[in-house]
């Protein structure tokens, strides 16, 4: 097992002018640096934007445009940007300000967090990944379960890290029933189907320390994640990019705007019709980012198939097998889902 230390205390090492090998993509074979990275090309055009104030409290007439537009969103991109969510500016920088105080703790304090399995409910980790061993991430990060069971580190505290995932959640069920409604389904039809009253919810903090050679490092590796909807924000530094077309595109977030992708879950929910987005994280030489992502899952017990309203015997039949979402969870950490979502 990894002992490495944070990427933070090694970027903070002075004079670091070039990264140490095992961060270095360009070490791995092409085929491997493909996968682990990408390949290059980094594309302009911008995120689609959905006002979240129309899809809750504009009238039937404001609505129906509003349902459509974030269907085709969800079917051509997979992911889009919210404005207007009503989730209160100052507990957005209470809780980026706490996760910049959890990183900069001394060492042997995040230590205590060091997770033994990646299922432990709070986990303090680093760079690695067991689907790409030969080399590191350029990222540190924390990760707590907050929902149905709720943990919490010393920072964030149990409080804020409460209001603001709870926060999340409401809007994440909106969301979804807007979602449910521009598939023709009743709009509290996933809240049901995927008993979303006891969602298993995850917090994932990410530190990518400013890096003296960003081109040759990674932060995240392109991935999906692995439940319905994930909901991000970060300290104004950009870095996420998401494949589109075949290309990748910088996801320049818009300040105060939550940034959300689609998972795995909700792409065997819809058998397909929307689909998880890849999406990845560079690195730059300037600033330290830090990144917010919580992903909203079905509950663990639900088994998640293609809902049968969206299929037909003969022109659409199920293209994918039906799972309890926790074995999913337990495929993806043993690395059973070789390129897809192997992401935590
Ligand atoms: C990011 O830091 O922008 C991506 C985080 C993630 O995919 O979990
Ligand atoms: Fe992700």
């Amino acid at each position: 097992t990894l002992k490495a230390s944070t990427v933070k205390a090694l970027a903070e090492k002075h004079n670091l002018t070039e990264i140490p090998p095992i961060y270095n993509f360009q070490t791995l074979s092409t085929i491997d640096q493909a996968i682990a990275s990408g390949g290059a090309g980094e594309d302009q055009e911008p995120i689609p934007v959905i006002d979240f104030s129309l899809l809750t409290s504009g009238t039937p007439d404001q609505r129906s445009p509003i349902v459509r537009n974030l269907g085709n969103m969800c079917r051509d991109w997979g992911c889009f940007m919210v404005i207007n969510h009503r989730v209160d500016e100052g507990l957005i920088n209470k809780i980026l300000d706490s996760c910049k105080e959890f990183f900069d703790q001394e060492e042997e304090v995040k230590r205590e967090y060091e997770g033994k399995h990646t299922s432990d409910p709070i986990c303090h980790g680093t760079g690695a990944d067991a689907a790409v061993t030969e080399v590191l991430f350029w990222r540190d990060y924390l990760r707590v379960m907050v929902h149905p069971e709720f943990h919490s580190p010393s920072k964030p505290a149990g409080e804020v890290l409460a209001e603001f995932t709870n926060a999340i959640r409401g809007m994440v069920r909106d969301l979804l029933g807007g979602i449910s409604e521009s598939l023709g389904l009743e709009s509290s039809y996933m809240d049901r189907a995927l008993n979303l009253e006891s969602s298993l919810q995850f917090f994932d903090a990410n530190l990518y320390p400013p890096c003296p050679q960003p081109e040759l490092a990674v932060g995240l590796p392109p991935h999906t994640d692995h439940g319905l909807l994930t909901v991000l924000i970060q300290n104004g530094i950009n870095g996420l990019q998401v494949q589109h077309e075949d290309k990748w595109v910088a996801a320049n977030i818009i300040p105060g705007a939550f940034f959300v992708n689609i998972g795995d879950q909700l792409e065997v929910f819809t058998n397909g019709k929307y689909k998880s987005v890849f999406h990845r994280a560079a690195v730059n030489n300037t600033a330290t980012r830090i990144s917010i992502a919580v992903p909203n899952g079905p509950s663990a017990d639900t088994i998640v198939k293609p809902v049968p309203e969206l299929l037909d015997n003969g022109s659409c039949p199920a293209a994918y097998a039906g799972m309890k979402y926790k074995d999913y969870l337990e495929l993806q950490h043993g690395s059973g889902l070789k390129g897809r979502a192997w992401i935590i």
